[in-house]
């Protein structure tokens, strides 16, 4: 196997991340809350932008990168306001088809839970999934995520739409 590194992206190399995220949409459309057409038309400031508060204040965005090509991703949004600051949710998760099924997912999800773990804010991280979306719920359950509920309807794919599952995961911060 070839080797992966765990890595945050400098906004310089935005064109990579939204090269990966369109991918993503293109290819598994139904696991996203954004269309292919809405992300290709996001102007390129904001995906530097996402890049830039990417390093805890906002948000978390790690990626997985072989031989210089980033080939997977993870992010988590911190949510803002002294009610709420404790409570993270994991998105964009996603890795190359070629390169699924060697553990690189769990990877990424690991390396961003130990952010939030760093956290000191942090105690709540919460996640949504499409309930036929077998191999994340797996993937979430094997880095501690318990389903807590059944959301009816959860996305619209053209006219159908998907059930899915809330996940949480507590942190134990000794409180
Ligand atoms: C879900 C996804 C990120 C998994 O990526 P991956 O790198 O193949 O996952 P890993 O190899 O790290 O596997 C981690 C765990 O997920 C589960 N898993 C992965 N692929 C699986 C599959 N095809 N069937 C069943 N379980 C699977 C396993 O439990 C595995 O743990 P194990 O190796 O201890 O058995 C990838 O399939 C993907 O990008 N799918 C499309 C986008 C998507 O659905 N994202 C999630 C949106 S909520």
């Amino acid at each position: 196997m070839d080797t992966i590194s765990i890595i945050t992206l400098p906004p310089s190399r935005w064109s990579e991340y939204k090269a990966l995220r369109l991918q993503a949409l293109e290819n598994d459309p139904a696991a996203f809350a954004t269309t292919y057409q809405e992300d290709a038309a996001m102007p390129d400031l904001q995906w530097q932008d996402r890049l830039q508060n990417s390093e805890g204040q906002k948000s978390y965005m790690l990626f997985a990168q072989c031989e210089g090509k980033v080939i997977g991703m993870v992010g988590a949004l911190l949510e803002q306001g002294a009610c709420v600051e404790h409570k993270a949710t994991i998105v964009s998760v996603y890795v190359q088809p070629e390169y699924r099924g060697q553990g690189i997912a769990k990877t990424l999800m690991q390396a961003i839970m130990q952010l939030l773990q760093a956290n000191k804010k942090i105690v709540h991280v919460q996640l949504t999934v499409n309930s036929d979306n077998a191999s994340a719920i797996k993937l979430y359950e094997s880095v501690g995520f318990k389903k807590v509920g059944l959301l009816e309807k959860l996305v619209k794919v053209g006219d159908d739409f998907i059930d899915g599952y809330m996940m949480v995961n507590i942190l134990d911060k000794g409180k």
